[in-house]
C-alpha cells in the first residue's frame, strides 16, 4: 500500500540523528522548556527571518493565543479563507470572535480581491492561511490591513520554508502561526507548535501566556494556558530543521514530476502563485466531472491511498452550526470540498511508487 503520507520514510532518512538526540534528551533530566527549547526558538526565528520565536505545545494553541493576545474576542470580526482547515476557524471562535469567510482563489489560498468587500467595522483581523505549502497573496492582505488598521495573522502550519516575493512566511504579518504536527514539513514526533513575531511584547506574552500566566514561578499574570514545547519534540525538531532544506527541495522534485507526467483531462494540476513558491505539503489536485470518489476508489484497488482535504468546510461542519450558515453560502468552497483529493507525497518517496501514482492516474477514466 502506498500511503498518501508515509512518516516512516522521512524517520528512516536521518533514523540515526534522531535516535541520539533522543537519548541525549533523555539522559539531561529536563524535559520541558530548557535548552533545546531555547535553542530551537533561536534557529526556527533565524530560518523564518523573524525577531523572535516563541515554543508551544501546537498550532491551534499558536492560533487562538495569538488572537488573545492581540486582544481579540467577542463581537470581534476575523476574515478567514472559507476552505482552511477548521482548525484555523477554532483558533478565531474560541476567542468567542466571529470568522468572516472569503472564497479561495484558484490556489485553494484567500482570493485576496474579494477581502476588502468582506471588512466590516468589526473587522479586526485577517488570518492568511498557507494552505498545502503555498503563500497568500501577502501584499494585497498588507494592504488592506494597513488600510484598515487591521491585524494580519499569517498561519503557515502548511507552509514550512516557503516564500512570498523572497520572503519567508510567517515574517509577513504580525504574527507567525506553526504547527509542527508529525505530517507538517518540519514535523515533530508528537505535537508541538511555534510563533514567530518581531514584536518583543508579543513574544514576551506568549512566553506567560503558554505557561499558566505566569513569569514567574507561581506568580500568575493572566489566566493562560499550558502550552509548553518540551524538551524532546523541540530536540527532534532541531534536528528536522538541519534537514528541512533537503526534505522540501525532495517534495519540489516530486511534485515537479507529478505535474510533468500527469496528463488526463479529468484531473486539474494545482498551480502556483506568481510570486509565491510551494514546499508542497500536500500536492491537490482536483477531479472534474463528479468523478473525485470514483477515482479514491480506482487508487485504492490499485493499494495507492489518498486524502480528502477537506472533505466538509468550516462553514457546513457541525461545530459551527450555531452560525447559521448553509449549503450553497461558499459555492467556490464547496465545490473544491467536492473535488480535491491529495495523492501521496512524502519525504522517502520511492520512483517506483511515483510511477505507480502517476500510471493510475493516467489511466483512469
Ligand atoms: C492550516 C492549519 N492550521 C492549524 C493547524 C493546527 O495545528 P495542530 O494540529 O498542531 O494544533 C493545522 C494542522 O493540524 C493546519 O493544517
Amino acid at each position: 500500500m502506498i500511503l498518501p503520507n508515509d512518516l516512516g520514510r522521512q524517520f528512516a532518512l536521518h533514523a540515526g540523528e534522531y535516535e541520539q538526540k533522543a537519548v541525549e534528551v533523555l539522559r539531561s533530566g529536563w524535559y520541558i522548556l530548557g535548552e533545546e527549547v531555547k535553542a530551537f526558538e533561536n534557529e526556527w526565528a533565524n530560518f523564518i527571518g523573524s525577531k523572535y520565536c516563541v515554543g508551544l505545545a501546537s498550532g491551534l494553541d499558536a492560533l487562538w493565543l495569538s488572537f488573545k493576545i492581540l486582544g481579540i474576542g467577542a463581537g470581534d470580526d476575523v476574515i478567514v479563507c472559507a476552505n482552511a482547515y477548521i482548525a484555523c476557524v477554532m483558533g478565531i471562535t474560541i476567542n468567542g470572535a466571529n470568522p468572516v469567510f472569503v472564497e479561495p482563489d484558484k490556489y485553494n489560498n484567500i482570493d485576496a480581491s474579494k477581502i476588502e468587500a468582506a471588512v466590516t467595522k468589526n473587522t479586526k483581523a485577517i488570518l492568511a492561511v498557507h494552505l498545502f505549502g503555498q503563500s497568500c497573496d501577502m501584499d494585497t492582505i498588507t494592504a488592506i490591513a494597513k488600510k484598515y488598521g487591521l491585524k494580519v495573522v499569517e498561519d503557515c502550519a502548511q507552509s514550512h520554508g516557503n516564500k512570498w516575493k523572497g520572503k519567508t512566511v510567517g515574517s509577513i504579518g504580525d504574527i507567525g502561526c506553526f504547527s509542527f504536527y508529525p505530517s507538517k514539513g518540519c514535523g515533530a514526533f508528537g505535537d508541538a507548535g511555534a510563533i514567530t513575531t518581531d514584536d518583543k511584547e508579543i513574544a514576551d506574552a506568549f512566553r506567560i501566556y503558554r505557561n499558566y500566566g505566569s513569569e514567574k514561578r507561581y506568580y500568575n499574570k493572566v489566566v493562560g494556558a499550558n502550552s509548553r514545547l518540551d524538551e524532546m519534540q523541540a530536540g527532534l525538531l532541531r534536528v528536522k530543521l538541519r534537514h528541512l532544506g533537503e526534505l522540501n527541495a525532495e517534495r519540489c522534485r516530486l511534485a515537479g514530476r507529478y505535474t510533468e507526467e500527469i496528463g488526463n483531462p479529468l484531473i486539474e494540476l494545482p498551480e502556483v502563485r506568481p510570486g509565491a513558491d510551494s514546499t508542497w505539503h500536500q500536492y491537490v489536485i482536483r477531479v472534474r466531472e463528479g468523478k473525485r470518489d470514483a477515482l479514491i476508489d480506482y487508487l485504492k484497488e490499485r493499494g495507492i491511498g489518498s486524502i480528502i482535504h477537506y472533505p466538509i468546510p468550516p462553514h457546513l461542519s457541525e461545530a459551527y452550526a450555531y452560525l447559521g450558515k448553509k449549503k450553497g453560502d461558499y459555492p467556490i468552497t464547496e465545490r473544491y470540498a467536492s473535488e480535491v483529493l491529495s495523492i501521496p507525497m512524502f519525504n522517502g518517496m520511492t520512483e517506483d511508487e511515483q510511477n505507480a501514482v502517476i500510471a493510475a492516474l493516467n489511466s483512469f477514466r
